[in-house]
């Protein structure tokens, strides 16, 4: 895995949004796989800013996000449908045929996951997968004890991962129990991964994920087993790397931003 570490959360977003321009740029028409949560929000205006002034054309790019809530229809304001369109496809003018999540209220939850993975297939699958990390190591909603070949499915949400998303629900909603998630052998079928993670709330699950043992106990610590897998983390979310590691991944940071 290449570690990058950042200064500001205005400096991943640039890097990131490098990292997506030079894949747009390789292949008009690849297939990227988002996430939500705040962690990309900066990425998504940066995208958005460059989409306007024509830096970037997200055209052509068709999108699968990583989950969305069961129960919550696209017009309901914290369904990932709803995140999706205010954050990213309507201010960048994308082509709603081209963005695809997951139905929350299908009436077969189960069947909308097998049709999900199969119109990831049927596009070819996921050139650039952008993953965000739970405070538990959860990649996607796939939680602690998820199996690492698992698919994409309906998972139940810990209660970790609804007390951390509580925040996104007006007073008094609790966040719903139940998801539908890309798997962790899907997310790892993509031919790129880019992990991103902000804030010192995430620096034991990373360091667990990039510097522990690969275990379905810890989601993203199979991301090291990806062949081309770079991670950005501000330096909070990086305090618990050993101190050779972030002082080798801060020079990859400026090297990378004076180049
Ligand atoms: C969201 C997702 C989750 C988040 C993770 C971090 O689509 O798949 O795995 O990436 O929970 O969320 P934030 O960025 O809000 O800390």
């Amino acid at each position: 895995m290449h570690l990058i570490i950042v200064e500001s959360p205005a400096q991943m977003a640039r890097l990131a949004a490098d990292r997506l321009a030079a894949q747009l740029a390789h292949r008009p028409d690849s297939v990227l796989g988002l996430p939500t949560g705040d962690t990309p929000l900066a990425l998504y205006r940066e995208l958005v800013r460059r989409q306007r002034r024509g830096e970037l054309d997200l055209s052509r790019a068709t999108t699968f996000n990583l989950d969305e809530y069961l129960g919550l229809g696209p017009d309901h304001p914290t369904s990932y449908a709803h995140y999706m369109r205010r954050h990213l496809f309507a201010p960048a003018g994308m082509d709603s045929r081209r963005t695809h999540l997951p139905d929350g209220t299908a009436a077969d939850p189960h069947a909308e996951a097998e049709r999900y993975e199969a119109a990831i297939r049927a596009a070819g699958g996921i050139d650039l997968q952008l993953l965000g990390i739970g405070v538990n190591g959860h990649i996607g909603f796939n939680e602690p004890g998820s199996p690492l070949d698992s698919r994409t499915r309906v998972v139940e949400l810990c209660a970790t991962t609804r007390s951390a998303n509580r925040r996104h629900f007006p007073c008094g909603e609790a966040p719903p129990t139940h998801a539908i998630t890309l798997g962790i052998a899907t997310i790892l079928e993509a031919r790129r991964l880019l992990l991103l993670a902000t804030g010192s709330a995430k620096a034991t699950a990373l360091r667990a994920a990039l510097q522990g043992p690969i275990s379905a106990g810890l989601p993203a610590s199979v991301l090291q087993r990806h062949p081309a897998c770079v991670a950005i983390l501000d330096a909070a979310a990086a305090t618990a790397l050993d101190p050779a590691t972030r002082q080798a991944a801060r020079l990859s940071a400026s090297t990378l931003s004076s180049s």
